[in-house]
């Protein structure tokens, strides 16, 4: 029988011992994290899941253990019994004095452990790049052996945080009554929302599921079926293209409820962000909270002052909106504007309908913008789509300078841009025209940029500041200047404002509805909606969007006829589980956060998933791959 693991058990992790256990006789198990041979004594850092400690190999006290020491090498997996001494002194080489042997920046570093007896488990290959906390070695040999990137603290501080998030996400959901249950993966594809994974069917050749994008018509049918209240933390699969904070499968914590209004759910939705974050990190939201609610910012709203909507509102740096005085001073002398009022004037753009427009921020003096500073702006503005940005600098008696507009511009204009803006002396302004979506992209990305610039939030990371903020009271209907209708703005079954059913047929484009999402730092960690139970509206919904019976049977039949079988008042949310971590553990990325992801090209590097099957699974599944 075997000493280690069968006689001698495990009595403490890697990160346990302290001072108050000086004296006692204990039992470790883990990796060499690092070794160093002072001649007849060999010291090496032991790490586990824990945390690390230092083990002392002296010839005198273990003989035995001590020559074993003599081979062993980082990644080896290792057993020790002995003996936990405080940590004396010891000479240092650089210092030439004795100094204090311990170490302030480790949890264990009052103490070490004398070693009697040693096992050797397993010896390792020399690893392709250290189990350090900070590296630059190449993400992608990073994920190729990921197994040993997921032994580095980072990593395990990210997977433990997911692990507190799940705990306390249930217990927190499954105390206000909601079940947690399951729904299929594999399910009928249906149009529209995101790009599904197809699963081809063996049974039933030639037809398949679809991987389910999020749980939503499931859960509604649960409500339908009398359930209530339900969550799920659960795996959504949507075949996009991915980003900083996407991922081809994630995690969701998915909640559907019955009964309740918006603000009961955001009741519901705020009591797991504190719980969330008082069990991942110990931080009481109710210090920043005090009433318990995160602030309400009106969709419309989002979109004037931040050109998103998600808005990162840890700074303000807020944009203003020029249109009406372009229209009104018809361009005001700038070349580039005067054109967009002509088209106004003229009928040919309508101020309540997606057109041109004209919008500026303003960069204070206090921030000591540079003429390099301002070129780095063109360029992130060039990045995204645009011609370029036109920017000025206000003088002491308001007129611009360095600036395009300088010359040409109306006085009158630009007193009017600087009563509106309340630029002053030494500010920059930022302007960006042309048509309303690329403007907001433009500018809400240079608003950005432009705090991260002057500092005023961190590169990466929260900074230690968690500003929550509801978006609320979207538009139901969306414009599609392509095919010249309305669209719905997110899923057709969201609930409209009741004062504003009786615009549906006469003003699309003013009714809003109860779709929320739940933004932290400026990314989207939550959205969901109360949804339409009423077939009534539900029908008027689809005639405006001119969806035909057939037509929205075929997309939802059976979501359709489950609520004409008595379905209450529900409504629901999905918080980006993923986002979350990365966001309470200050990650650059979603990747750093998920055990197992996928590159930004949608591969998994370690399996070299997605991959060729054979001829023969191809022809069980009667599929046959289309050369180019
Ligand atoms: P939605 O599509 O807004 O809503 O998704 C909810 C939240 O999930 C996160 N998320 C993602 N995270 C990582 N990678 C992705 N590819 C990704 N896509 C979304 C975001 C987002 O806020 N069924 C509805 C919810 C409802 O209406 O109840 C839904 O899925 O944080």
């Amino acid at each position: 029988m075997a000493r280690f693991i069968d006689e001698l058990k495990r009595t403490h992790d890697c990160g346990a011992l302290r001072t108050a256990d000086v004296g006692h006789e204990v039992v470790l198990f883990g990796w060499v994290a690092s070794r160093r041979d002072h001649g007849s004594l060999i010291f090496i850092d032991l790490r586990d899941r824990g945390g690390i400690t230092q083990i002392v190999f002296d010839p005198t006290v273990g003989a035995e253990a001590h020559s074993l020491a003599e081979a062993m090498r980082s990644e080896w997996v290792i057993g020790i019994r002995g003996r936990v001494r405080a940590r004396g002194e010891q000479w240092s080489s650089k210092e030439q004095k004795m100094v204090s042997a311990r170490n302030p920046n480790l949890v264990t570093g009052e103490i070490e452990i004398e070693v009697l007896e040693a096992t050797v488990f397993n010896r390792a290959e020399t690893p392709p790049f250290e189990i350090a906390d900070q590296l630059d070695t190449r993400e992608e040999v990073r994920l190729e052996h990921r197994y040993l990137d997921l032994r580095r603290q980072p990593l395990q501080r990210a997977l433990t945080v997911r692990h507190e998030m799940n705990q306390a996400a249930r217990n927190y959901l499954a105390g206000q009554g909601c079940l947690e249950l399951e729904t299929p993966f594999m399910v009928k594809y249906t149009p529209g929302g995101a790009r599904n994974f197809l699963v081809p069917s063996r049974l039933h050749p030639g037809t398949f599921y679809a991987l389910a994008e999020s749980p939503q018509i499931f859960k509604q049918l649960f409500m339908v079926a009398g359930y209530d209240r339900y969550f799920q933390i659960v795996r959504c699969f949507r075949d996009e293209d991915l980003r900083l904070d996407r991922q081809p499968e994630f995690t969701q914590i998915d909640i559907e409820l019955s009964f309740i209004n918006q603000d009961d759910l955001f009741t519901l939705v705020e009591g797991l962000v504190f719980a969330i974050w008082k069990a991942a990190l110990g931080v009481d939201l109710r210090e920043l909270y005090p009433d318990g609610h995160f602030p309400h910012l009106r969709f419309d709203d989002a979109m004037t002052r931040y050109g998103n909507d998600k808005p990162d509102l840890r700074f303000d740096l807020r944009h203003f909106d020029l249109t009406d005085l372009v229209i009104e001073h018809g361009g005001g002398g700038v070349p580039f504007f005067a054109p967009i009022a002509e088209k106004f004037r003229s009928g040919a753009y309508r101020r309540d309908l997606p057109a041109e427009i004209v919008k500026a921020f303003v960069i204070p003096a206090s921030a000591k913008f540079t003429r390099p500073d301002g070129e780095k702006l063109e360029q992130v503005a060039k990045s995204m789509g645009a011609v370029g940005v036109a920017r000025a600098k206000v003088a002491a008696d308001g007129t611009f300078t360095q600036s395009p507009l300088s010359k040409s511009i109306t006085p009158e204009f630009r007193a009017a841009i600087n009563a509106l803006t309340g630029a002053q002396e030494g500010d920059i302004l930022v302007f960006q025209s042309g048509k309303a979506s690329l403007v907001h992209t433009v500018l809400a990305n240079l608003r950005v940029h432009v705090a991260k610039q002057i500092k005023l939030i961190p590169e990466v990371g929260h900074g230690g500041q968690w500003n929550f903020l509801w978006v609320v009271d979207p538009p139901l209907f969306e414009y599609d200047e392509e095919a010249k209708r309305w669209a719905a703005a997110h899923h057709a079954f969201t609930r409209p404002h009741d004062d504003h059913v009786d615009l549906i047929e006469r003003d699309p484009g003013k009714v809003l509805c109860y779709r929320y999402d739940l933004v932290l730092n400026g990314f989207e960690i939550a959205g969901g909606s109360i949804r339409l139970h009423d077939p009534e509206v539900q029908q008027r919904v689809f005639t405006a969007l001119g969806i035909s019976d057939g037509e929205a049977q075929e997309k939802f039949g059976f979501l359709l006829s489950a609520l004409r079988y008595g379905a209450p008042p529900h409504g629901g949310i999905a918080l980006g589980m993923d986002r979350l971590a990365m966001l309470l553990t200050g990650a650059t990325g979603i990747r750093d956060v998920i055990a197992f992801p996928k590159t930004q090209k949608g591969t998994d590097l370690m399996s070299n998933a997605p991959s060729p099957v054979s001829p023969q699974q191809l022809a069980e599944l009667r599929i046959r791959v289309a050369t180019e």
